[in-house]
């Protein structure tokens, strides 16, 4: 597939918020190119393109490039300052230049980084905009998605946004496969690794199974759920719901409620939440908390549903797991739904912008009642929408990580 121009890339995805800034990169703010930027440096400008910030190539370009001229000194702090009053995110016009291969947990991951995917997941969901909802970012690279335990919205999500970028996929799942013979989980990845992979998304029942498998491959490992550990990709795509909903995630108050014991995503979300200045209450029967959690983690503990209701600004409820035996943790679902469960008479009381969450499956009628799951306070489907851009960032930054710049031999001018 041939690359669109990188006139017109830049022109369509031109944000408004920069409308009215002092852009002297060509008529309309379009991207000046890299002799353009450099004489742009020269007469004192800032250049900020997010090309750039990625190692600079004409595809990266093509798929989310934006010059953004900002002239130095008080201006910059003048356009700096309305930036993050648009956006309430600091750091946003600093360079982050992307070196990680693996995307193991987002507690690895500094608050730039956090940002920088955000951001650059914001651009792919452009992509999605498009009658051709295709770029080659990742054209001849392979990506496997290597899932030992069940998964709708993570397996696919993963499949498609692979496909996005142009990438070939394969799909293993443990089931009908050699680890029924007994096979290792490093033997099992290596030797699909010598097919010829970029990437492995992981998920597995183990906490630190995709630890291990970065350890003894070559190529990037994204963790897409490990045990009770962390899920980093929905909880990236957890903040950026939030963010896009509420317009920021600094000064938030965000509940999680439910079975916080057995929930990678209560982990993922609270880390990366905190890391971006909100505050995060974990809310639940005391036996579904565990009793160590505030010796690690920033989080304030609750066990009053309608306080937390009351209170936050966002309700992220969590699926009580009962593969993980959970049920095993309160007498019975029938008194867990009406003393735990979010219900239209709780809802009463919210706030009125308050939204509800929830990562996918639901356990309808437990976690929350189907009116709610359906209702307009919720953006549950929004999540998984969002799912889509977010994976694409991510496996766009760790295999460009890997192998330098994804799509460095087909660089034009940009
Ligand atoms: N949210 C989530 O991880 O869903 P799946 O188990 O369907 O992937």
């Amino acid at each position: 597939m041939k690359p669109e121009s990188l006139a017109d890339a830049t022109r369509t995805v031109w944000p408004e918020r920069m409308k009215g800034w002092k852009a002297r990169a060509g008529a309309g703010g379009e991207h000046p190119g890299t002799a353009g930027c450099r004489r742009e440096e020269e007469r004192g400008s800032v250049i900020v393109c997010r090309a750039h910030m990625l190692g600079c190539s004409g595809q990266s370009s093509s798929i989310c490039g934006r010059a953004i001229v900002v002239p130095f000194g008080r201006a910059a702090k003048k356009a700096d300052a309305r930036l993050n009053a648009t956006n309430n995110c600091r750091g946003r016009l600093q360079e982050v230049i992307w070196t990680k291969p693996h995307l193991l947990g987002i507690q690895d991951l500094s608050g730039e980084e956090i940002l920088h995917i955000l951001d650059l997941a914001a651009s792919f969901k452009e992509v999605s905009t498009r009658s051709v909802k295709k770029v080659p970012a990742l054209r001849g690279r392979v990506v496997v998605n290597l899932f030992f335990e069940a998964s709708t919205r993570t397996s696919n999500s993963f499949a498609l946004a692979a496909k996005r970028l142009s990438a070939d996929t394969m799909s293993f799942t443990s089931s009908g496969s050699s680890v029924s013979k007994g096979e290792t989980l490093i033997d099992t990845a290596r030797n699909i690794e010598a097919m010829g992979v970029d990437a492995f998304v992981v998920r597995h029942s183990a906490a630190g199974a995709p630890h291990l498998l970065s350890k003894h491959l070559k190529c990037s490992v994204i963790n897409a759920g490990d045990g009770c550990h962390e899920h980093p990709t929905q909880g990236l795509l957890d903040i950026f719901t939030i963010r896009e909903t509420m317009g920021r995630i600094e000064g938030l108050r965000v509940a999680i409620l439910g079975d916080i014991r057995h929930s990678r995503v209560a982990r993922s979300n609270a880390w990366g939440l905190t890391k971006l200045g909100a505050r995060v209450v974990f809310c639940g029967p005391p036996s579904l908390i565990p009793r160590d959690i505030r010796e690690y983690m920033d989080v304030e503990i609750s066990h009053d549903v309608d306080e937390v209701v009351e209170t936050c600004d966002v309700l992220n409820c969590l699926r009580i797991q009962f593969e993980r035996k959970a049920g095993n943790y309160f007498p019975s679902v029938r008194e867990y739904a009406a003393i735990f469960g979010l219900n239209g008479e709780r809802m009463k009381r919210a706030r009125p912008g308050c939204i509800i969450m929830h990562p996918g499956p639901i356990n309808r009628g437990i976690e929350l009642t189907p009116e709610l799951a359906d209702g307009p306070r919720s953006v549950i489907l929004r999540q998984v929408e969002n799912g889509l851009a977010v994976r694409m960032a991510v496996l766009y930054l760790c295999v460009g990580a890997l192998r330098g710049h994804a799509g460095a031999e087909n660089r034009d001018e940009g």
